[in-house]
């Protein structure tokens, strides 16, 4: 299959760069499972932007909004870029509504949007639809692509690897030329061919045990990018979200990875122990509103400390019936597994929730294979630096996917010529036999998610990094194995991919001999200027 630009993932990065591209040209969006299926569609608290002079509320501006994200980032974001993306906040907002997104307005003045607080924002901008932000956004995208006659939205494709010229063995300059593709009904394996490739795949929350992600997210784009080839940057700083609903007797996803909105503490939610004591106040001033990273530590520190299986966020103070205006997603969920949160404070516990790096890419999109390009939270801007600041990702995903387009439009333009031929041979798969060792992959997803958990999460250790680099390397053989051994299916490739992640993370963290941001080693516990850099991970 041919098309003017190839599009892998469906959230807000591929659907917003799809919508925009199809006025050039033919589109394909390839993702797995169905097109809702995605981070996007999960994000609670909304979208941070300042908005223009007229709508700006309390004195918020631009410079405010850069300065908290350099803060949250500790030391390693890229002004550059974090000045671009926030002064595009306002052209998203616009982006979007035009799709049909329909953001709440305040009570009190139907002419204002209303604002929402989080963690690390010094001002009240975040723009939201109740608590399903994500899943009007992402309704809202998926409708307006699905009209669009030049966008072709292929559900049940999942990505295999890209195809490059150096991987076909083409003497030219490396170019990203299309991906293989396996149809997840079918089983079979396709070419997909074109110029202009984006990597839209979002993060990989589930190499953690606990996650607030969805299945998907098993770091596909980011393996397949490794594989090509390109630079990965930053991998240590895997972002734990404070609060998770701690729910040990829940089955399934959905029900493990329930997120309790940061929104919800920028209504004045707090964090307590079981005592009933704000203990975040002794870990920094800004209590439960400091950035993730201090407030995810406090509790893991408290939890560590007194033996308890997870703290409370208590929103009991609030006037009755708060919680089902403003929340009414997280109100509804939460009765739905039996806890009235207006009564009793919510059990929570961290869990993983963005990947902060990625493909390494510049504020384009562009990564370091010509004609590839990786927009959303697969890929490392620099937005983020070491840590990223609550709701900045769905703003980069839209920002980062019109820039691509421009500059693509720039560089590979379309009125020149046609896709040159380029033989592409068939799918290589090893010994075509059905897996008949379902089980032991499922062991190895749970060994790798476990492992992670324990040696590579919130507090770190040499000790524990290189115990777990053995570990993650002793189970990507036997990956290899299963691999080249059997029909591809869903499952290994995803456990394929989440090795090389839990490798690629492990990796970025060995390097980092200090604490910084999200990344915090008992060894070294402090910052450390000679780390003032990116951690840059190059394949060949
Ligand atoms: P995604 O939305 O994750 O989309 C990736 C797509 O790629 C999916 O469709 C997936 O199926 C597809 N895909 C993956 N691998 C393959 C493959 N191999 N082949 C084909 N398709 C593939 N951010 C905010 O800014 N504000 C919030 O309020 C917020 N709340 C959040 C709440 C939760 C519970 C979660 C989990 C995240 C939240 N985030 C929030 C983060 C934000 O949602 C994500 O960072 C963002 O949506 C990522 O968008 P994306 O387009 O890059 O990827
Ligand atoms: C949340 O609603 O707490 C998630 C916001 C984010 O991750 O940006």
């Amino acid at each position: 299959m041919k098309s003017d630009f190839l599009v892998i993932g469906s959230g807000i990065a591929g659907l917003s760069f799809a919508i925009h591209a199809a006025k050039y040209g033919t589109v394909t969006v390839l993702t797995k499972g169905q097109a809702l299926e995605s981070n996007t569609a999960w994000a609670q608290g909304g979208i941070s932007a300042v908005l223009d002079e007229s709508l700006r509320a309390s004195g918020d501006n631009y410079d405010k909004h850069v300065a908290d994200t350099l803060d949250a980032g500790a030391g390693l974001c890229n002004e550059e870029a974090v000045r671009t993306i926030v002064e595009s906040g306002m052209d998203t907002i616009e982006d979007l509504i035009a799709a049909g997104v329909e953001f709440d307005h305040a009570h009190d003045d139907e002419s204002q949007f209303a604002l929402g607080k989080e963690g690390g924002h010094s001002k009240r901008r975040i723009l939201h639809c109740k608590d399903t932000t994500g899943l009007e956004i992402a309704k809202a995208l998926i409708t307006t692509a699905e009209k669009h006659p030049n966008i072709q939205i292929l559900e049940h494709h999942f990505a295999i690897d890209l195809l490059t010229t150096a991987k076909l063995g083409i003497a030219t300059e490396d170019r990203a030329v299309g991906a293989y593709v396996l149809n997840e009904k079918t089983g079979k394996v396709k070419k997909f061919r074109s110029d202009r490739v984006l990597l839209c795949t979002g993060g990989s929350g589930k190499v953690y045990l606990y996650t607030t992600n969805p299945d998907s997210s098993t770091g596909d784009g980011l393996a397949m990018a490794w594989r090509a080839g390109a630079t990965i940057a930053n991998m240590e700083f895997a972002q734990f979200h404070p609060t998770c609903f701690y729910n040990p007797s829940a089955t399934g996803a959905k029900a493990r990875s329930f997120l309790v909105s940061e929104a919800v503490r920028g209504e004045g939610a707090i964090l307590i122990n079981e005592k009933g004591d704000d203990f975040t106040l002794k870990h920094d001033a800004r209590g439960s509103l400091a950035p993730r990273d201090i407030v995810a530590r406090a509790i893991d520190h408290e939890i560590k400390k007194t033996g308890a299986a997870c703290v409370y966020l208590d929103v009991t103070h609030k006037p009755k019936g708060f919680m089902q205006e403003r929340f009414p997603h997280i109100y509804n969920t939460l009765m739905s597994f039996g806890h009235d949160c207006e009564k009793d404070p919510i059990p929570v516990v961290p869990a993983a929730h963005y990947q902060c790096g990625g493909v390494a890419t510049n504020v384009d999109g562009r990564t370091t294979i010509r004609g590839l390009y990786a927009v959303g939270e697969v890929a490392c801007t620099g937005l983020h630096g070491a840590n990223r600041l609550a709701s900045n990702s769905l703003l980069e995903g839209n920002v980062v996917a019109r820039r691509a387009l421009v500059d693509i439009l720039k560089t590979f333009p379309l009125d020149k010529k046609a896709l040159t031929e380029i033989p592409i041979p068939d799918w290589e798969t090893g010994n075509v036999t059905p897996p008949d060792e379902q089980v032991l992959i499922s062991h190895n997803w749970d060994e790798i998610r476990r492992l992670m958990w324990d040696y590579v999460s919130i507090v770190r250790t040499d000790n524990r990094l290189n115990r777990a680099a053995r570990r993650l390397r002793n189970l990507r053989k036997e990956v290899r194995e299963f691999y080249w051994g059997n029909t591809v299916n869903s499952d290994i490739l995803e456990l394929r991919n989440l090795v090389a992640t839990g490798m690629l993370i492990v990796d970025c963290a060995t390097r980092r001999k200090e604490s910084r941001g999200i990344h915090f080693t008992l060894d070294y516990p402090n910052r450390n200027e000679a780390y003032l850099s990116d951690t840059e991970l190059r394949r060949f």
